[in-house]
C-alpha cells in the first residue's frame, strides 16, 4: 500500500527492533520508525491516524490490551475512520473450530491473562468509545476480519440503554 503513510508501534523493545529489521529489508519508504505505544496507557504518541490495523494482538495480551486498544483508537480516529483486527473470535460464547479451542488452551497456559476474546464483549468494548463494527469477514484458518468504523458521535445505545 505505497500510498499509505504506516507508524508501525509495539510496546516490546525486541518487537520494535524486529519491526526495524523488516523496515529495512523491505526498502519501502512509507513505514517509519516503530513507536512504543502500549495500548493499555493513554494518550497515545499519535495525535490522528486515519486507521489503525491491530493483527494478532488482542488474544495474545490482557483484556485490557483490547479496552485501551478501543478508548485509543476512538480518542485518535476521525469520524470514518477504520480500527481492522484480525485473529481468532469466539462467537456466541463458543470457539467456531477445534483447532481455535486448542490454540486459545495453549495462550491460557502460557498466560493466564491471554485468551480468544468473545465477539460481543469486543463489540461493547468498541462500541464504548464510538465504533461501529461494519464488517465480519471470514479468513483461512478459522480466523476474522472484523472491521470498525468511528461514528459521528458516541452510539446512544450502549449498555442497552436507548433514549
Ligand atoms: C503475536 S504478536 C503480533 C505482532 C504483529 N501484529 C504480527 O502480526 O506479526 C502480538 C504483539 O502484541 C503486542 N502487545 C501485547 N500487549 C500489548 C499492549 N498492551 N499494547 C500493544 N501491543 C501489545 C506484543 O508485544 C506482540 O508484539
Amino acid at each position: 500500500m505505497p500510498t499509505l503513510d504506516w507508524q508501525p508501534s509495539d510496546p516490546d523493545e525486541a518487537a520494535r527492533r524486529s519491526i526495524i529489521a523488516h523496515t529495512r529489508a523491505a526498502g519501502l519508504s512509507n513505514l517509519r520508525s516503530p513507536l512504543a505505544i502500549d495500548a493499555t496507557r493513554q494518550p497515545w504518541p499519535v495525535a490522528k491516524a486515519d486507521a489503525i490495523v491491530a493483527i494478532n494482538m488482542i488474544h495474545i495480551a490482557a483484556w485490557e490490551a483490547t479496552t485501551g486498544l478501543m478508548a485509543g483508537a476512538g480518542a485518535t480516529l476521525p469520524a470514518g475512520g477504520i480500527l481492522y483486527l484480525y485473529g481468532p473470535f469466539r462467537k456466541d460464547g463458543a470457539h467456531t473450530a477445534p483447532s481455535n479451542a486448542a490454540f486459545d488452551d495453549g495462550l491460557r497456559m502460557r498466560n493466564a491473562s491471554w485468551g480468544v476474546r468473545d465477539i460481543e464483549a469486543v463489540t461493547a468494548a468498541a462500541d464504548t468509545h464510538g465504533l461501529h463494527l461494519t464488517e465480519r469477514i471470514p479468513m483461512p484458518a478459522n480466523n476474522l476480519s472484523l472491521i470498525f468504523r468511528k461514528l459521528d458521535r458516541p452510539s446512544s445505545n450502549v449498555g442497552g440503554a436507548s433514549r
